[in-house]
């Protein structure tokens, strides 16, 4: 078999010859000699068109009965059709059936909710919008791994099961072998979590960062890439339970390093999609979001913007907007107050740095000034906050009081201040999330419709 994408990217090779192809049919329409069948073969976002006649088919009557997704071979030639929808078509000489559809198969032609589809996530593939999406994810998470292997970053994959907290936040997924139904006490009474993993303490990581942070002292210059876990019950757009991350860590790089390596690897992601992409891209520009493409381009056109935490609280006060959740110096920014900074103010992508120290995570770089630290998360209109980093804290007694401060234990992190005991050296790194990217990539509004199988609060079926 040929495949649809290729019948259409060399379509010269193919016009006047006899071609085979399988797939599944997307529409059908028949009268009483001549029919058309869309099929689809999964290697490309276009159908082929296939035309059935009487005449040549000894099983049309059959073909043109068939329901929508049923499978088939097809054989036929290939003739252009220039001028038409589609440049090609194939006109069937024989059609061999490989399993009818039947009839209840809910994909019909009309237009169904992403609420829905979502319902049916063993079938939603086959839709336009998820064959975009899925597609474009495939190709985004190798955009990914080109970029920094182009570089010649080392890919070193972190565990999911460890025994830290690499964001000190408590939000970990625990992981269990104890018996339930004879859990392990402690004198106080309380559950022995220390009895979690054949005897020690264990949870589904976070982050691949400290790991990261381990390899990049070795090899200077590393990315993680793989699933993290959140452990948050966040019933939001762009929150989910299980999520993928990608984590690069550059040594002998500061705050502005890492910033940079930040705007050339979404861009290089962006300018790769839209070339590999196009069918999908533009399918996402008419129907998703209009106007996606030109502003995409914008993005990559232009230099994001860098502003401090503090300018950023001031611009955010002075400009009289009346917030859910008013604005001030020390607190966190929320959604609304990033996209209205992003959306409103900037307009366009923007690093916020030096956040408070004691809004973000004991490993960043403590800022002269004592009360902020080396961080930065880039904001972007329509989501805001799609990546979270910082120049890490090298000094290890700075370090040391920092764990001591927020009551973690030292205990813990052994190794981790080791590493800033044999040979420390400035060091950087960032995540971005992998389904956030894609929404800004594709214009779609819920982290639910760009992952195959969602894994929010209450939601594991599929
Ligand atoms: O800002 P976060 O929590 O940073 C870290 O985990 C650092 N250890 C990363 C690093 O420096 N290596 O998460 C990074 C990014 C966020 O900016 C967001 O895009 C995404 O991960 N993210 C989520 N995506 C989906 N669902 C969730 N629950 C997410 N939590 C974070
Ligand atoms: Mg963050």
């Amino acid at each position: 078999f040929v495949t649809i994408k290729e019948l259409y990217r060399n379509k010269e090779e193919y016009i006047g010859k006899t071609v085979k192809v399988a797939g599944w049919i997307r529409t059908s329409r028949a009268s009483k000699n001549f029919g058309f069948v869309e099929l689809n073969d999964g290697s490309f976002f276009k159908n082929m068109q296939i035309v059935l006649s009487d005449e040549k088919l000894e099983n049309f009557k059959e073909i043109t009965k068939l329901p929508i997704s049923s499978s088939i071979l097809v054989e036929g030639e290939l003739v252009s059709t220039e001028g038409a929808k589609q440049p090609v078509e194939i006109q069937a000489t024989n059609i061999i059936l490989e399993g009818e559809s039947d009839s209840s198969y809910p994909l019909q032609k009309k237009r169904h909710t992403l609420e829905y589809l979502r319902t049916i996530a063993h079938l939603r593939p086959r839709s336009n919008t998820f064959s975009a999406v899925f597609r474009v994810r495939s190709l985004t998470a190798y955009a990914i791994h080109k970029f920094f292997q182009d570089r010649n970053f080392v890919y070193s994959h972190s565990p999911i099961i460890t025994g830290s907290d690499c964001e000190g936040a408590g939000e970990m997924f625990r992981l269990t072998t104890m018996d339930l139904n004879n859990i392990p006490k402690t004198e106080e009474g309380h559950v022995d979590y220390s009895k979690d993993f054949f005897g020690k303490e264990a949870n589904l990581t976070v982050s691949g960062q400290l790991n990261a942070e381990i390899m990049a002292l070795a090899f200077r210059n590393v990315y993680t890439f793989g699933p993290t876990f959140r452990a948050e019950n966040s019933n939001t757009v762009k929150h989910a339970s299980e999520f993928w991350m990608v984590e690069p860590e550059i040594a002998f790089a500061d705050l502005e390093d890492n910033m940079e390596l930040a705007e050339d690897m979404i861009k290089y992601i962006i300018n790769y999609v839209m070339e590999n992409a196009p069918e999908e891209m533009e399918f996402f520009n008419n129907f998703v979001d209009k106007g996606l493409i030109e502003r995409l381009t914008n993005v990559v056109n232009s230099e994001f913007k860098r502003l401090p935490y503090t300018e950023a609280i001031e611009l955010l006060q002075k400009s009289g907007h009346k917030f859910e959740f008013p604005v001030e110096w020390g607190c966190d920014l929320q959604t609304e107050h990033e996209r209205y900074l992003t959306e409103e103010i900037i307009k366009g992508p923007v690093f916020v740095t030096d956040y408070p120290k004691d809004i973000k995570a004991f490993y960043m770089r403590l800022n002269p000034d004592g009360k902020t630290v080396r961080a930065t998360d880039l904001l972007v209109p329509g989501i805001g906050e799609i990546i979270g980093g910082s120049q890490r804290e090298e000094r290890y007694d700075v370090l040391l009081d920092r764990i001591k401060e927020l009551g973690l234990n030292e205990e813990d992190y052994w190794w981790y201040l080791e590493l800033r005991k044999f040979g420390t050296a400035t060091h950087s790194g960032f995540g971005l999330g992998f389904e956030r990217m894609l929404m800004y990539l594709t214009g779609m509004q819920n982290i639910r419709d760009v992952i195959p199988f969602p894994r929010t609060p209450k939601n594991a079926e599929f």
